[in-house]
């Protein structure tokens, strides 16, 4: 894609406010020099906005302050003006009901934050898994010149000797506590290994997809979405970032130029190579949604069909984001898809370069890390598109996560209401349930949960688990954390909350999965399913007020990103009215 930078310089919009000698100036302008800011600051030069999701509460950002500082020098040192911005952070580990249902809040408070005040451009300083594109889809509603930082992996964690993978072993040791494999007090004493430094979740989960989503779609510069958070090379980028972001303001580089439908397109095929999170398939949907371009859930069955996973990480595999940096990260997966014929090498990027200029060079240091094709995890990595009577707008599932085995199944349905029912029947020795069933879950969509809570991989039964079976077909309208695995089809659209064919499935009818038919079939008469859509009524509880009304209200379907639908699209950032 040909870029051509606009003229320099020229009147931006920060001078809207700080411009000139006139009152409405002085009080903007003066305001600020309450911090000391000497006035040349006002005059012209790009005022960049380092949009800064630490928090205490967010712990996987909570060096953010840190490197913001780093940021800030690069700013400097390119002649920009700097100001940081906190803004909503949504942790994954701690918000209720889901961090999900304030990714489009996140969303509508940030771009609001980015129009209504002075900057010209914006430093996206994001880790935990909603951060990310919450910023993203601001980033690309306001079109204002905007780049990724991400804060980084957490170095790996140890437990007697073994890797330990953040999410990915907290399922596991969960397991095989309820096997009888583990005790309690080896569960407790596996805690202190998981988190050992600064970071996000040091797996392939959802916030290092997203790292690399934001890299593969040219959003970060090459390389940033692997190096750990306390590795000196990890503030080299946020300086580095900070420099270019101040160009890109002054060559009026924008998310719609570089988030086009090959960038998308490229995004979903790295997400296949590397094992990402299913959760990428919804963000995609909903950033591509502010920023203009058609995508669909077919797009991601489309490209991802044929790409291999060849990134030797947790879910999926055995290492962690700590040796994937190490490996050469992101650019050798990008090179190989270039190589292959799977990438739009002419996609342009933040540094003003294509992303084959970027990456068309480096190496990859570990064939064990990043494998060679013939050794991929799965020849067929992408994210497989389901659809049936049972899911008439599409399901999801990761190959890569799933049990071979499981990939074509017909089963009994067992049925759970919602995540309580769940919780309240598993653990039952009476349950009607063996290895060769479906566990169906329902009501957990983004209006039955509400938000759509990573509830997916419902762990198995204890009386199953003990026999040594570690996996079994589960179907439900949630999401699943990136960090899980598992035969789990998700986000079966339309979800049961809206009068999906979920709502309607009982214990006792059988259900066929065909992953490579892309087939998903409740197997009752047509008539029957008819009858009891029919007679199916909304159970769930409308809020009254606030957000959770609003929330409730607009939240579109999974298949589409779950969206609020009035914040679809792009408004840019008109400078307004001043009221002064
Ligand atoms: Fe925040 Fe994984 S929970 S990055």
């Amino acid at each position: 894609m040909t870029f051509s930078p606009a003229p320099w310089p020229r009147k931006l919009r920060s001078q809207e406010w700080y411009g000139g000698n006139g009152r409405d100036t002085i009080y903007h302008r003066g305001w600020m020099k309450n911090q000391g800011h000497p006035h040349d600051l006002f005059d012209g030069r790009p005022v960049i906005g380092i949009l800064n999701t630490w928090s205490d509460l967010t712990p996987c950002n909570g060096h953010l302050r840190e490197l913001a500082e780093k940021v800030k020098a690069g700013i400097w040192e390119a002649g920009g003006f700097p100001v940081e911005v906190p803004v909503f952070s949504a942790s994954e580990n701690t918000f209720r009901p889901t961090a999900m249902m304030f990714r489009n809040l996140a969303a509508l408070s940030i771009e609001e934050q980015m129009r209504g005040q002075p900057i010209d451009g914006a430093v996206l300083l994001v880790g935990c898994d909603k951060t990310t594109p919450s910023l993203l889809m601001a980033a690309a509603s306001t079109d204002l010149p905007s780049i990724v930082v991400t804060g980084g992996p957490m170095l790996n964690g140890y437990f007697r000797g073994e890797r330990v993978g953040s999410g990915t072993h907290l399922w596991k040791f969960s397991e095989a506590v309820k096997a009888g494999e583990m005790t309690q007090e080896e569960f407790l004493e596996a805690e202190e290994s998981m988190s050992r430094s600064s970071g996000t979740c040091n797996t392939m989960g959802t916030a290092s997809t997203m790292a690399s989503m934001a890299e593969a779609l040219g959003m970060a510069l090459s390389g940033n979405a692997a190096i750990p958070a306390v590795d000196s090379r990890r503030r080299v980028m946020a300086q580095l970032s900070g420099r270019r972001i101040v160009q890109m303001v002054k060559d009026d580089l924008k998310p719609s130029d570089i988030m086009s439908k090959a960038a998308f397109e490229n995004a979903i095929r790295c997400n296949g190579a590397i094992g990402g999170s299913t959760n990428a398939v919804i963000h995609l949907l909903a950033i591509a949604g502010r920023v203009g371009v058609d995508l669909t859930l077919d797009d991601w069955d489309r490209c991802g069909r044929d790409v291999a996973t060849i990134v030797n990480l947790m879910p999926s595999g055995k290492y962690l984001m700590e040796e994937f940096f190490y490996a050469g990260g992101l650019p050798v997966v990008l090179k190989r898809l270039g190589e292959g014929g799977q990438l739009n090498r002419d996609a342009l990027t933040v540094s003003g370069e294509t992303i084959w200029d970027e990456v068309k060079g480096v190496r990859n240091w570990n064939e064990d890390v990043i494998l060679p094709l013939d050794q991929a995890l799965t020849q067929q990595g992408g994210i497989a598109v389901l659809r049936g009577n049972l899911a008439p707008d599409g399901a999801v599932l990761k190959p890569s996560a799933a049990s071979p085995h499981l990939l074509k199944h017909r089963g009994r349905a067992v049925v759970f209401e919602d995540i309580d029912d769940y919780k309240a029947q598993i653990n039952d020795e009476a349950l009607d349930i063996d290895e060769t069933c479906v566990m169906v879950l329902r009501n957990c969509g983004p209006k039955g949960y509400p938000g759509m809570a990573e509830v997916g991989n419902m762990g198995l039964p204890p009386k199953v688990l003990k026999k040594g079976i570690t996996d079994m077909v589960r179907i439900s309208d949630a999401r699943m954390s990136g960090t899980a695995y598992g035969t789990v089809i998700l986000h079966t659209s339309p979800e049961a909350a809206a009068g999906g064919p979920l709502a309607v499935v009982r214990s006792g009818d059988m259900i066929e999965v065909d992953v490579a038919e892309r087939r998903i079939h409740l197997d009752i008469p047509d008539e029957e399913l008819s009858a009891r859509l029919a007679a199916w009524r909304p159970n769930h509880e409308q809020p009254e007020s606030g957000y959770a009304w609003l929330h409730q209200a607009h939240v579109q379907g999974a298949d589409t990103g779950a969206d609020l639908d009035f914040l679809k699209g792009c408004r840019g950032a008109p400078v307004g009215k001043d009221s002064h």
